[in-house]
């Protein structure tokens, strides 16, 4: 099965030569050829180039991509989708006038949907949550983070976990999985947390090891939530499990989170709405990504990621959107993009540079997606005709893609 797609406007992200991913200065540079053409076989992309060295080739299906541009598909390496019924009781209450930890302290939040979780069965979670993984694929999502966490007891847990190993299987898009345990302390351990820690590290990680069922760890380390050091603690038994860590910090307080998850060499640190000059030095020269979440500062009314300072200062930044009843009930990168030019005063290849390559990086899925290069998967977007790359962002709200390719079948 081979597609060539021809007179295309422009072919974005390409590079050469697989990178692991780009930071500061480097994330204005977005390569790209104008009047190019790509070659897809047997689900990978296989040529390309401009029009001029377009090889003549009989192909199955040839698309002629006139005043079109084709780039890879996002790279959503945050999000939580995998859950049970919707807070949108919480939504008008926020309206209202309370805020997100009020709600929580009065059994809102995270324990609210962890008891609908827990009454569903795993056919029932697993009917609701691929409406949102089919939803997702068609706004132009061609891999995508999924964690645990709206369980909360071993049952739970595994249930969503093995939910989100059923999607793995039966959907085209590149879907990794993270167990987050450590999200919210259930009621019935309200007094001592040591012992629900101990229970996700000798019940719950065993059998997660033993079913494949996930490949990072994450904790929301935060206020109320879990401490530093029961964050380490967390993260020192997910690495024993073979667990690699990517954690949500600093969203309302900057407590250390970040400099435990550099310690641990996490994979990511997500959130950052509130970032120190510390917490901006720990980072620098390593290879933990800075993974900023814009729909949920939005949503929730809290601040933006300080994406200009922290890439001006030489780091990387990816783009999620952090998909979840609570603080996102959204699922479109299209909107993140967007929202990070326009609230976090990211440029246009900032922006995707973060939501594709670097997201890619941020869930180790840098080899397969995330640029266009030869080998990598035909994970593809061809948008509508438009004027530049630069009409994602600048049109927020309206939909640019035309047609959404995985694995080099067209949804
Ligand atoms: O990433 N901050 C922690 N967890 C989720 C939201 C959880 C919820 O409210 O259900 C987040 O924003
Ligand atoms: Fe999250």
């Amino acid at each position: 099965m081979s597609i060539l797609f021809k007179n295309i406007k422009e072919l974005v992200q390409v590079r050469d030569k697989a990178i692991a991913f780009v930071s500061g200065a480097d994330m204005k540079v977005l390569p790209s050829i104008k009047n190019a053409f790509l070659l897809v076989e047997n689900g990978l992309i296989s040529d390309f180039g401009t029009m001029v060295e377009c090889p003549k080739l009989n192909v199955k299906t040839t698309i002629d991509a006139t005043g079109k541009i084709v780039m890879p598909t996002w790279c959503d390496s945050h999000t939580h989708i995998v859950y049970a019924g919707n807070r949108e009781g919480e939504f008008v209450d926020r309206i209202k006038g309370l805020s997100y930890e009020e709600i929580a302290n009065k059994g809102g939040g995270i324990l609210n949907s962890a008891k609908k979780l827990q009454a569903l069965s795993e056919d029932e979670l697993y009917a609701q949550s691929k409406i949102r993984l089919e939803e997702i694929m068609q706004l132009g999502t061609g891999a995508v983070e999924i964690k645990s966490g709206y369980g909360l007891t071993l049952e739970a847990e595994l249930k969503m976990l093995r939910v989100i190993k059923r999607l793995k299987k039966d959907y085209p898009i590149a879907i990794k999985a993270t167990f987050l345990g450590a999200h919210a302390v259930p009621a019935d351990f309200k007094d001592n947390k040591q012992e629900y820690l101990e229970m996700l590290v000798n019940e719950i990680m065993p059998k997660i090891a033993e079913e494949q069922l996930a490949e990072f760890v994450d904790v929301f380390c935060e206020t109320g939530y879990f401490s530093v050091d029961d964050t380490e603690f967390i993260l020192k038994a997910g690495k024993k499990h073979g667990l690699i860590p990517k954690i949500h910090v600093n969203q309302f307080n900057s407590i250390g989170g970040v400099q435990v998850g550099v310690k641990h060499n996490a994979l990511s640190v997500d959130h950052l709405e509130v970032m120190n000059d510390n917490d901006i030095k720990a980072l620098k020269n390593t290879q933990t990504m800075p993974v900023a979440l814009p729909s949920c500062s939005y949503f929730l009314s809290i601040p933006y990621t300080p994406a200009r300072k922290m890439i001006d200062n030489g780091l990387p930044l990816a783009l999620a959107t952090d998909y979840n009843p609570g603080s996102t009930p959204s699922g479109n990168m299209n909107f993140v993009v967007a929202t990070a030019c326009i609230k976090m005063r990211m440029t246009p290849e900032e922006a995707i540079n973060a939501a594709t390559l670097n997201g890619a990086y941020a869930m180790s899925f840098e080899q397969q997606v995330g640029s266009i290069t030869k080998g990598k998967l035909a994970n593809l977007i061809l948008t509508k005709p438009i004027e530049s790359i630069a009409s994602i962002p600048y049109n927020f709200g309206s939909n640019k893609i035309e047609k959404v390719f995985l694995k080099g079948e067209e949804l």
